[in-house]
């Protein structure tokens, strides 16, 4: 029989890459958005290996840079699912970096993600639950269904808030306000 559950470990994807000069910003730590770009593309290899299935990312929930980033540093990405809802998986990626020339560690950034498992129609389709093991897993695990209850909410409001983005272009935009103003 196909068991309803994975341990967190079944999930865990583990990367480290070089820092290049294509990759830094002006102050020559890695550039923020290439390290958001390599985030979320480990997450996304962790919730395919706990769904099986194709997946896309519902929300970044959370990315904290802890410590720049240095060409003189190694960078370990390691990703897994902490948490599933019906069709919704969390998963936390942490972000290591380490000097190659001292060998000292920092924890550079976390970052959590959501992602949602899709059946063949492109629908919502369910995931197995997950089972932690280690005490950082735990930890994750038992903090995740209030992370889950605040992305409840900010779905909510960003849906009422897209009520108001406006498609327009901004010369429309501009016309738009003429009209109200001699109303
Ligand atoms: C994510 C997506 C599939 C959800 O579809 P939907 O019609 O809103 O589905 P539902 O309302 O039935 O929600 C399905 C699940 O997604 C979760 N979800 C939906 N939007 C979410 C969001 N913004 N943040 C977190 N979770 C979200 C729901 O909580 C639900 O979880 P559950 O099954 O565990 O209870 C849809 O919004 C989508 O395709 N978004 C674009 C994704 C994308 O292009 N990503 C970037 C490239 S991969």
């Amino acid at each position: 029989m196909k068991k309803d559950f994975k341990y967190c470990k079944e999930s865990r994807v583990m990367r480290t890459s070089r820092v290049f000069p294509n990759d830094v910003n002006n102050h020559n730590t890695l550039f923020g958005g290439r390290l958001m770009s390599d985030i979320d593309q480990v997450a996304s290899i962790s919730a395919a290996k706990h769904s099986r299935r194709d997946c896309v990312t519902a929300s970044t929930d959370s990315v904290d840079f802890l410590h720049p980033i240095r060409p003189t540093d190694s960078v370990y990405f390691e990703s897994y699912v902490t948490w599933t809802g019906t069709s919704s998986m969390e998963v936390f990626v942490k972000v290591i970096a380490e000097n190659l020339k001292t060998g000292e560690r920092k924890v550079a950034a976390t970052a959590l993600l959501t992602f949602v498992a899709l059946d063949d129609n492109n629908k919502p389709a369910p995931v197995p639950r997950v089972i932690p093991e280690t005490v950082e897993e735990t930890k994750l695990h038992e903090t995740a269904s209030e992370r889950a209850k605040v992305r409840a909410e900010r779905k909510k409001e960003s849906k009422a808030l897209a009520q108001f983005i406006s498609m327009n272009d901004p010369w429309d935009y501009r016309l738009e306000m003429m009209e109200n103003a001699y109303m």
